[in-house]
């Protein structure tokens, strides 16, 4: 499909079909974000059940959605017609993808004078409604997603998911999201940089990896094709940054997109907090902090004056939750999250984007070389099993793979995306929301 032009810029149709054989619920699918939901999900290969209380609309845009969408009457407030959707899809389609709890109403505008609300009166049925509406919905959600009738079934999921099975979900990873976009990528001769610049490189954008680690960098180019070129960059040199960006313009005329991933860890020897070594602190954020503003100057820099840009981060769920990390490594990963908060602002009025991609645990040499030094009798197994069984309190399942960062960094990357700014998109299965208490359960 041809890409279109909005309001000045191109962005690539979502027709890749990466909902393909999903089977949805969307309530509120009647009108507004439900509606464009649903119909992004059938254009992507979903077929949905739209759940409503607008009768007419709702079978009107089930009608015009075609034989991939379906109208149901639905209050969300009532638990029985929520329960009848789930049912509905799984008894149409033979099995529930995705809830997507979307209908609310506003309720009273702040400000306006209004008595307060009588909820046995007749003319207060609305605030009723908006309260249980926004309260008895979330519930359903949890009925679905975790305990209650469906452990069995997620009990099935859940060790699939630790079987593997999960990377045989489709992911269309090649629909050329990130057509004639230029990019530069630090940290790329590795792990998750690696996987970004491939899965750029497979969604249509030419890339310049950045890294110190030359022959791998090379190597990782000539694996990649013509599309990718690699250049030696220290991201702790500013004028080497500035040179990255230089070449991308050079070489394709234009930046795109400068993710600034590179990244270290830091000492994991444990060590009391009075006796943090302020030297290697220093090293830490001069890879991990510092260099992420020399990118967000330097990408401005090359992007403002077109409009158009978007710089991403790597962050990390260290940044985000105490403890999982040495000590400087957290600072500085907090501190690139205090970059995208300090820039996006700004960037926004120049048409440029700063967002954020913040993993948990990926098994790559950053979190793997260090650690089996230091705890020289474990084997890799055994360690990334180690990592494994921390995310297993979240039930987040089995390590995630350094290619799902990268296809979360070319969502943001993309014009798809193109709303997104001063975002922290946190890939950690659910990590960093909560922790289960450890109450024993006899
Ligand atoms: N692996 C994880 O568990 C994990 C979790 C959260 C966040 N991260 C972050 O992901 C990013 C990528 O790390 P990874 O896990 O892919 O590790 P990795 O070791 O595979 O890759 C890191 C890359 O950064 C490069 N690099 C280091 N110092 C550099 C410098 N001064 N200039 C240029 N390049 C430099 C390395 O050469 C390497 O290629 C890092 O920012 C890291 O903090 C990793």
């Amino acid at each position: 499909m041809m890409p279109l032009v909005v309001s000045g810029f191109f962005y690539a149709a979502s027709d890749s079909q990466r909902l393909a054989g999903k089977v949805a619920v969307i309530t509120g699918g009647a009108s507004g974000i439900g509606k464009a939901t649903a119909t992004e999900f059938i254009k992507n290969g979903a077929k949905v059940i739209i759940a409503d209380i607008q009768d007419d609309l709702g079978h009107s845009v089930a009608a015009e959605l075609g034989p991939d969408a379906a109208y149901t009457r639905c209050d969300v407030a009532d638990e029985a017609q929520v329960a009848a959707a789930v049912g509905l899809a799984v008894k149409r389609h033979g099995h529930l993808d995705v809830f997507h709890n979307n209908a609310g109403i506003a309720g009273r505008l702040p400000g306006r004078r209004s008595p307060p609300p009588k909820i046995s009166s007749k003319s207060t049925a609305r605030d009723a409604q908006f309260q249980s509406i926004n309260t008895l919905s979330n519930a359903e959600l949890t009925i679905i997603g975790s305990g209650g009738p469906y452990d069995a079934e997620n009990n099935a999921a859940r060790s699939q998911r630790s079987s593997g099975l999960l990377h045989q979900f489709s992911t269309a990873a090649n629909s050329q999201r990130l057509a004639g976009k230029v990019a530069v990528i630090t940290g790329a001769a590795s792990g998750i940089g690696k996987a970004s610049a491939k899965e750029f490189i497979g969604n249509g954008a030419k890339v310049i990896l950045a890294d110190v680690q030359d022959d791998l960098g090379r190597a990782v180019a000539a694996e990649l094709g013509p599309g990718a070129t690699y250049t030696r960059c220290d991201v702790t040199d500013e004028a080497q940054v500035a040179a990255a960006v230089d070449l991308a313009v050079a070489r394709h005329g234009a930046l795109d997109v400068f993710y600034s991933n590179a990244g270290v860890l830091g000492s994991i020897a444990p060590a009391p907090l009075a006796s943090l070594d302020l030297a290697e602190f220093d090293r830490v954020m001069a890879v991990n902090a510092r260099a992420a503003v020399a990118a967000a100057k330097h990408a401005a820099r090359a992007m403002v004056p077109r409009r158009s840009g978007c710089v991403l981060f790597t962050g990390s769920v260290s940044g985000v939750v105490g403890g999982t990390g040495p000590t400087s490594y957290g600072v500085s990963k907090a501190a690139v999250l205090g970059v995208v908060r300090a820039v996006a602002g700004e960037l926004a009025r120049h048409g440029v984007r700063a967002n954020a991609v913040s993993p948990c645990g990926v098994a790559t040499p950053l979190s793997m070389v260090q650690v089996l030094e230091a705890y020289p009798g474990m084997s890799f197994e055994e360690l990334k099993n180690a990592m494994a069984a921390s995310m297993e309190q979240m039930e987040a399942g089995p390590l995630i793979d350094p290619e799902d960062v990268a296809r979360a960094a070319v969502f943001l990357a993309s014009d798809e995306a193109k709303y997104i700014n001063g975002h922290n998109l946190v890939v950690d299965g659910g990590f960093t929301v909560g922790k289960l208490l450890k109450i024993p359960k006899e």
